[in-house]
Formats: structure tokens, sequence, C-alpha cells
């Protein structure tokens, strides 16, 4: 198997993470070797299934797994209570029972789904990641939030609840629009900033292997990704705390997202968050402006956006920020960089503050 695998260290629920190309077909032989489950529901959406579902299907047949594929319509439409109730009879129908285990194949929708049917079904039976976008091979297929959005918001219903293994198939992302590769890229110069200098300084000098799909970059790239992740997550897994800095760039990137009603996708809404994030910092007096310069320049370089569109109200940006979830007790929290590799987290910004960078 492959040379990148690391572990996510949570004591009895610990987990391995296998980074390779080409794993998808391997998968089935390397679960057939694990105490998992007896069978398995693969739970995909209709286009993910076309393109890896029979892939994914073949390898766990030749190793002799039983598994049923089970899909749902593409989209964040889909991770709902509705789709949710619909998997759930689907599960029962096909006779998923507490020995059985599940699947999601797919990106952050199928993986947040899937997760909290595994919590919730029979309350409780094992799931497996194979995170098919960089968005979720990078953040959300490690370290266990599940979920689904309600109309009052995104994420308000679910679980934190562990995979069992994640295999991430680099070669997937050959066939991601480049749209949804770039936001993956954001979260990943999350990464640097928040925690890896080093890792930070990679992405400057590799940006033509990224953005071209060099294998052995991208692996090492999602690898490094991954590693710190699990690390936050090991210390933190309920985000108590430390866990939090991974939403460095997300309290106004998720507001300029939820203002432009979604037609900003996540990752580029993260772009503009963390530049704003920057910006406050400097404002703050916590970080030399020409670090955040140095940041701003690599995610233009990546070809992400920096700025909030002039069209975007600022009152609704200042009203999603407010009902940020993370805010705790009335006031809300920033993840602010000091220097690059390196973020705080406060909650002494003020309006005034938050208003000049809205407003540039
Ligand atoms: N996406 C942030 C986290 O998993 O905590």
């Amino acid at each position: 198997m492959s040379p990148y695998q690391l572990d996510v260290g949570l004591g009895e629920r610990s987990y391995p993470i296998f980074i390779e190309d080409g794993i998808m077909a391997q998968i089935g032989a390397d679960l057939a070797k694990r105490d998992i489950a007896s069978r398995y529901a693969v739970i995909s959406d209709d286009y993910v299934a076309k393109l890896y579902g029979s892939t994914l299907m073949a390898a766990l047949k030749e190793a002799g797994i039983q598994a049923e594929l089970v899909t749902f319509p593409r989209g964040e439409a889909s991770k709902n209570l509705q789709v949710f109730a619909e998997l759930s009879s689907r599960l029962a129908q096909i006779g998923i029972d507490r020995k059985s285990g599940l699947i999601a194949l797919g990106g952050g929708v199928t993986g947040d789904l899937t997760g909290f049917l595994a919590a919730s079904y029979l309350r409780g039976i094992p799931f497996v990641q194979v995170p098919t976008t960089l968005l979720s091979q990078v953040d959300s297929s490690v370290g266990g939030k599940t979920g689904v959005d309600i109309p009052e918001g995104k994420n308000l219903v679910g679980a934190f609840y562990q995979p069992k293994a994640v295999y991430i198939d680099t070669a997937v992302l050959t066939t991601l629009p480049l749209e949804e590769y770039l936001g993956g890229i954001a979260e990943v110069i999350k990464y640097g900033v928040i925690r890896d200098f080093e890792f930070y300084c990679f992405l400057e000098r590799n940006l033509d292997g990224i953005l071209g799909l060099n294998p052995a970059l991208v692996q090492e790239m999602i690898y490094t990704c991954c590693r710190i992740k699990a690390e936050v997550v090991a210390q933190d897994e309920r985000e108590s705390d430390l866990r939090r800095i991974l939403n460095f760039g997300h309290t106004i990137g998720h507001a300029v997202e939820a203002a432009s009603d979604f037609s900003i996708i996540h990752g580029h809404a993260v772009a503009i968050g963390m530049v704003a994030a920057l910006r406050l910092a400097v404002a703050s007096g916590l970080c030399k402006r020409k670090e955040a310069g140095r940041v701003a320049t690599l995610i233009h370089a990546y070809g992400l956006p920096t700025e909030i569109p002039a069209e975007l109200d600022r009152q609704r940006i200042k009203s999603y920020i407010k009902k940020d979830k993370k805010s705790v007790g009335g006031s809300v929290f920033y993840v602010l960089a000091t220097t690059i590799g390196q973020v705080i987290i406060t909650n002494e910004i003020t309006e005034e503050q938050v208003d000049s960078i809205l407003q540039r």
C-alpha cells in the first residue's frame, strides 16, 4: 500500500488514512483484511456513482465483500433530513444490519450525509470514507464531523462520528472541475497559514506542479494537510479549543458564501475570508502587512479570489457573521494569523474593525 499513510490518533477509535494514486481498485483487498463489517452499502450521488461506482464495486466483489450501491441526487440540496430519511429506509429495505457498514463514495455532501447515517442508523454502524473531491480529501473526510443542513442553516443537525478508515485516491482529481479543485486548494493553503510555514513554502515553490496535478506533489500535499488535521483533531476532537483554528478564513468566508446565496462556492469564499482575516490581523497590529500580502499573492496566484465582490450586500454579510454558529454567548470568534504558520483565536475584534475590512 501507499507510502503516504498516517493514523488519526484517537485511542480505541484511531483510524488509518491512505493516500495513493489509483487506490480505489485496492480498497476491497484492504477492507477484507480489516474487521470492520461483514457487508457494506456504498452511498454515492448519481454523478460520482457513474464515474467511480463500478470500479469500487468491482474491487469489493473481487475481494469477496458483499456490497450494494445506493445513490441519491447530486448536490448540496440533498444534504437534508428528507434524503437522510429516504436513505435510512433504503438501508432497512436491503437488510443493512448491525454487522454491516457504510462506504461514503463522493465529496463533502456524501461524506457528511453518510457519516450521519452511520452515526444514527441502528444507533451507530461503522463507516469508511472514500472522498472524491480535493476539499473532502483534505478536510471533511477526516475528523468525524457529520451532519445535514436544515432550512435555518447548514450543518445544524449532526454528530461527531469518526470513520474506521479513509481511502484517498488522488487519481480521481483528474475528473474534478477546475473550480472545485481550486476550492480545495484554498483549504490546503489554510493549513500552511495556520500551522506549517514549511508547507506554505512548498505550496509557493510547487504552484505549477500542483495546478498541473503532478501525482507525487499532489499526494505529498494531501498527506501534509491530513497530517495537520489529524494532529489537531487528536488533540481536540470536539472543537472545544484547538480545532477552532481549522476555521481560519471561515467566519467571514461563510458569511460571504451565504450572502452570495451560495453562488460563490465554499473554497472560494474561504479564500476571500482568509484574505479578510489577514487584513483584520494587520489592522489589529497582530500580523505584518508584508506577510498578509504574501499570502494574498499566493491565493491569487492559484487563481482564487481575494476580494469580496462589490455587489454583495455588506449588511447581509455582517448579519451572517453575527449568526456564525461558532460564535459563543454573542461574541464572534476570529482565527487570526500572527505570522505565516501561526494563528490565535480572539473575540476582541470590534465591529468597526470588521466594517473597515468589509468596506475596502
Ligand atoms: N472543517 C473544520 C473541522 O473539521 O473542524
